[in-house]
């Protein structure tokens, strides 16, 4: 029997064992490309390790391995050498027993399906019973905004309204991580505020741990519990800057106002000093938007 799917927190196991309380524990990893013109070192030495309902936002220059390391997470890629674990199995395990969901940076749709059977997917492939899953499909359609699309196919809708309908889709099964490869980069500057205060309302009140990549050091700084600094290839963790936003930390109180408080904006400051290493602070570097 498949239960209705609300948006309720996620319950906490009886017991937590130590590899419970771990998300993504990334250990030594390198990877390594052989491309015509020679080897290309992707990721150099990476160690990462993010809690069970964290926030976390990777951030640096393109090319710098964000994609790759995202890949590696969600098993679509083997490391050439270091260790990789979601909730303490295998990245194989994990994405067999679907402990994720996944928006990554082009939408990655079924075009023969709606806009709602695309949604539906992962509840369909877990025996979510067909009227709990049109509700749950309604209630996500309407929070992404696309209540009115749902019999829409893909190649009907924007660039930046496929991405929602990809997101609503990694949001469908209430997963305990998700991990987002630039999700809002199509999306418009309102929609993207938007979709952000909702990612936090909806990773905070679930317990979801994120993993996400973005260009923007505002939006890295307003979800984030801690933010990743990443250095040009071979991709390394430059710095890991924790976010101290004052009053506001808590992620579930994270609102708009926030953006215009100072705590906002020193954080910022501090996200663009490690991305550029300690050099004073000039234009951004390539790829990285400072808006
Ligand atoms: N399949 C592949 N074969 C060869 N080289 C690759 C492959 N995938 C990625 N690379 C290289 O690895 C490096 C890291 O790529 P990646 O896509 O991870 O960067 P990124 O940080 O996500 O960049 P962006 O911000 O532009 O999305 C780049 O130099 C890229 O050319
Ligand atoms: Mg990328």
């Amino acid at each position: 029997m498949s239960e209705p799917q609300g948006f309720r927190p996620a319950q906490p196991a009886a017991v937590p064992t130590p590899a419970a309380a771990t998300a993504v524990e990334v250990r030594g990893v390198d990877k390594r490309f052989e491309t015509r013109s020679g080897q290309v070192q992707a990721l150099d030495a990476i160690d990462l390790t993010v809690a069970a309902g964290e926030f976390v936002s990777l951030i640096g220059p393109s090319g710098c391995g964000k994609s790759t390391l995202m890949r590696l997470i969600a098993d679509l890629d083997d490391p050439s050498s270091g260790t990789l674990t979601v909730f303490g199995k295998s990245t194989r395990q994990a994405r067999l027993d679907q402990e994720y969901g996944i928006a990554f940076q082009s939408a990655g749709l079924l075009p023969w399906r709606t806009v709602a059977a695309n949604v539906a997917l992962p509840l369909e492939l877990h025996g979510v019973a067909s009227g709990a899953r049109a509700n749950r499909v309604a209630e996500l359609l309407d929070m992404v905004g696309l209540a009115d699309f749902a019999d829409r196919y893909p190649d009907q809708l924007s660039g930046g309204m496929q991405q929602r309908v990809a997101i609503a889709r990694s949001l469908a099964e209430q997963p305990r991580l998700l991990l987002m490869d630039e999700p809002f980069g199509a999306l418009d500057e309102m929609t993207r505020e938007k979709m952000q205060s909702d990612l936090v309302r909806i990773s905070a009140e679930t317990g979801a741990a994120v993993v996400f990549v973005t260009h923007s050091i505002p939006e890295a700084v307003f979800l984030s519990d801690r933010v990743v600094v990443m250095s040009p290839r071979p991709g390394r963790i430059r710095e890991i800057v924790p976010m101290r936003l004052g009053a506001d930390a808590k992620r579930a109180a994270r609102t708009d106002e926030l953006r215009e408080e100072r705590a906002f904006f020193d954080m910022v400051t501090a996200v663009r000093e490690a991305l550029h290493g300690g050099a004073p602070v000039g234009t951004g570097p390539r790829g990285v938007e400072t808006r």
